[in-house]
């Protein structure tokens, strides 16, 4: 099967992608030392630095939203379970076995079917009780004039914002590792950086 190569990542895709991928990992690292997890950098520098980031990526965010839904792209991300077993039989057996990748990508479908159930988990789940929660610890001194003091403690905010911060690591940890199993292991990799991605030809084509 001859490969094909397709503009995948538009320019300002793998911006956001990047620079959302590099504020995540400060944020992991910052945010486990605020937890207490180890002492890298010293809890008062780690809260700085975690607060800064998340204004950054809140605000990287804001303008992926409106690129998201000016350039259409946002359909990307609508689920739908048609070949998800088939990707998931593909990760647990045939990957093991050089079984031919069951989707194929294209410009309007870039994501597999999989894909697109654990972003959209990512987008509609873990996103929004990390930045929901992140929000409601910046503005804790704030809770007794807006009155949300009594309908809310800390602990529960930490219990979310942690829980969060656990699935978004996992996440991370599993997205690195699929990011490996293109037809080379640095493919994917290469082709958010230069937009640029090999795909095999359609074998109905020949
Ligand atoms: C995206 C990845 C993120 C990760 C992995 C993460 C992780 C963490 C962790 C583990 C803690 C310590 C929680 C505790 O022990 O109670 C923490 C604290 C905190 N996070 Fe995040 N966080 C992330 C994003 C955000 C965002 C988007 C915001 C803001 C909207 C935010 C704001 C905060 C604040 C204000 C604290 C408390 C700092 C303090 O003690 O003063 N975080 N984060």
């Amino acid at each position: 099967m001859s490969a094909e190569r397709i503009y995948i990542y538009k320019r300002y895709e793998r911006f956001w992608h990047w620079s959302q991928a590099l504020l995540i990992i400060g944020m992991m690292i910052t945010g486990f030392e605020v937890h207490g997890s180890y002492a890298l950098i010293g809890f008062q520098k780690a809260v700085q630095l975690h607060t800064l980031a998340a204004w950054t990526l809140l605000t990287l965010w804001a303008f992926t939203i409106f690129w998201q839904f000016t350039t259409g792209e946002w359909r990307q991300y609508l689920p739908s379970l048609k070949n998800v077993l088939a990707m998931v039989n593909y990760y647990v057996i045939g990957i093991f076995r050089d079984a031919p990748h069951p989707f194929r990508k294209t410009v309007v479908q870039k994501h597999n079917p999989l894909q697109r159930l654990a972003y959209l988990a990512l987008l509609a789940f873990i996103s929004p009780l990390i930045w929901i929660s992140g929000l409601f610890y910046l503005f804790y001194g704030n809770w007794p004039a807006l009155g949300i003091d009594q309908y809310l403690s800390l602990e529960w905010v930490a219990i979310a914002h942690t829980a969060g911060a656990f699935m978004i690591t996992a996440f991370f940890f599993i997205h690195v590792y699929l990011t490996t199993t293109g037809h080379t292991v640095f493919a994917h990799i290469k082709a958010m950086i230069t937009g640029w991605e090999e795909v095999d030809e359609h074998p109905k084509k020949h």
